[in-house]
Parts: C-alpha cells; structure tokens; sequence
C-alpha cells in the first residue's frame, strides 16, 4: 500500500522530485511575517487578471483567476519569457514564449516534471502582498 507523499516548497535551487503532483500543496512552508510586500491592489487584478511586479530584487508575474491571486517568479524556467505576458486559463499559466502550462498554484509543468518558482501571496483589504521568497514544490517521497 503506497502511502501519500509529503509534499513542500523549498527553497531555490533544491532538487523537485519527478513524483510531485499538481495538486499536492500540503506543507506550504510560512513566510515571515515582516518580508510581506505590497504589490498590487485587488481591483486591478479583477480588471486586468495579471500583472508584472518586482518585489524585493523579484520579478514576479500575479495572476488573478476568478477566485485567487497567485504569484510566480516571472522569467520562464524554459528560455527565459516573461510569463506575465502570457495567459491565464483554467487554473494554469501559458507561457508565451512556448506555451508550457504551469499549474498556477504550484508552477509544476506536467510535460516536464518541473516547477516555477512562486511565491506567497495574502490578500488584505482590497490590497495584495506577497512575500518575495522563492518557493518550489517537491515531494519527499521516494
Ligand atoms: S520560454 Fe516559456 S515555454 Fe519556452
């Protein structure tokens, strides 16, 4: 009997496990409080459904899908696109350079078994945060 992994985002650089799943977000690591940044308001979001910001020494691109806004580090782990400049579709982000689909919440790429860095995001009274630490989605188990 397979037991479910253990999954959580680790910091930049660290090896992302070909078994990582879309939908595995459990273990979301906290950021620290003092490193939240405001980067965008809600109603521009709403209106424009994504935009490109740059939050300590970050390029993070923000998505809005209907419901959440998320947050991923812009340049494309492919060839280097500005993912801000693609679209948002169904839960994933289309890369404009490629068009590789990255699961928004998580930036896992199915094809590849690879993940963009994202990054932490809190809504607050009308305004958006994030938190400009660079998160990727692994999987602890074997
Ligand atoms: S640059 Fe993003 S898919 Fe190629």
């Amino acid at each position: 009997m397979s037991t479910p992994a253990t999954d959580a985002l680790v910091g930049e650089g660290e090896a992302v496990p070909r078994e990582a799943s879309v939908t595995a977000t459990a273990g979301l690591l906290g950021p620290d409080e003092e490193q939240w940044v405001e980067v965008a308001t809600v109603k521009e979001l709403v209106r424009h459904k994504k935009k490109y910001v740059e939050a300590g020494g970050e390029q993070i691109a923000l998505f809005y899908t209907g419901e959440q806004v998320y947050a991923l580090y812009d340049v494309c782990m492919h060839k280097q696109r500005s993912l801000s400049k693609g679209v948002i579709m169904g839960g994933q982000v289309i890369c404009p350079g490629h068009q590789w689909m990255f699961d928004v919440e998580t930036g896992w790429v199915d094809e590849e078994e690879r993940c963009q860095p994202t990054y932490a995001v809190r809504v607050e009274d009308g305004a958006v945060y994030v938190n400009p630490v660079r998160r990727i989605l692994r999987t602890d188990g074997d």
